[in-house]
């Protein structure tokens, strides 16, 4: 029996282990996933203690997502994106991926949505990051746009085709594009947006990285002026599913995981 797990502080609420869990069934593959809380201090310990006792996957979480980049062999996306969310220690090395990027990427392209055109990202953190460089991947001009605007422009620095703004001139930025993503915290367990809804229009795909509440107030918003909504869980399932296809090889069992993951939310 192969066993994945999560490292992360806290883990206590992942919906990972029911999601990946019924990807194993709907395949018949002889797994196990299960968490792990490590002190906060001790993520780089525990990936090499992981390795050593025979695990064949972790997925990594906060607050471990930098912690584990000197413990792993880096993916070159990984290693761009300066964090770390699913390791393979298939094969000598464990090799350090990010999926969050793959994540939205797939999550928008399971909705039908053309990557292509102007993508504003909202939010310069972690999660962040890892869309504006998954975007820019797939073509997209991307306009980074955060509360801290030093933190936008220095990102959009490293991201090809981008700039940096503060969240002054959100209207103006959204005004021409075809994708946006909401990668702050705004919206989590509250009735607030990080985006006003006066800039908001048809022609939009709204993406939001919040997952609790499943809509949003800018999903509720977006929807109202008809355009195209994607909640965070549909993110949520595709970084796990494609960790779930690095590890296993096998294309991971979208339907199956998706309820599970849904039926925790
Ligand atoms: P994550 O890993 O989930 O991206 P993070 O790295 O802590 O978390 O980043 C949180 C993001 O939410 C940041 O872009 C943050 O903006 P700042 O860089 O200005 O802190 C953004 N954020 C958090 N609270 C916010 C608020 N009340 N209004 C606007 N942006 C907010």
């Amino acid at each position: 029996m192969d066993v994945y797990g999560l490292i992360g502080n806290p883990v206590g609420h992942s919906l990972s282990p029911p999601m990946h869990e019924a990807g194993y069934e709907a395949l018949g593959i002889d797994a196990k996933y299960v968490t792990f809380e490590p002190a906060a201090d001790e993520g780089a310990v525990a990936v090499e203690a992981a390795d050593r006792l025979g695990v064949a996957g972790l997925n990594v979480t906060i607050p471990f997502k930098q912690d584990v980049l000197d413990a792993v062999s880096l993916d070159p996306l990984a290693e761009r994106i300066g964090a770390v969310n699913t390791i393979d220690f298939d094969g000598g090395t464990p090799t350090g991926y990010n999926t969050d990027a793959v994540g939205a990427v797939r999550a928008l392209e399971h909705h039908g949505i053309e990557l292509s055109g102007t993508a504003v990202v909202v939010g310069a953190g972690g999660a962040g990051r890892a869309v504006a460089f998954g975007l820019a991947d797939e073509g997209m001009t991307v306009r980074i746009a955060n509360r801290t605007e030093w933190k936008a422009r220095d990102l959009a620095a490293e991201v090809p085709d981008a700039s940096g703004h503060g969240l002054d001139g959100l209207d103006e930025l959204l005004a021409d594009a075809d994708v946006l993503v909401n990668c702050t915290s705004v919206g989590m367990d509250e009735d607030e947006t990080p985006v006003p809804a006066g800039g908001l229009h048809g022609g939009l795909a709204v993406l939001d990285a919040v997952y609790s509440p499943l809509e949003t107030r800018l999903l509720r918003d977006a929807a109202a002026v008809g355009a195209t909504t994607v909640d965070g869980a549909w993110m949520l399932l595709y970084q796990g599913v494609e960790a779930f296809e690095r590890w296993t090889g096998e294309n991971a069992p979208i339907d199956p995981m998706n309820d599970a993951l849904r039926a925790g939310l």
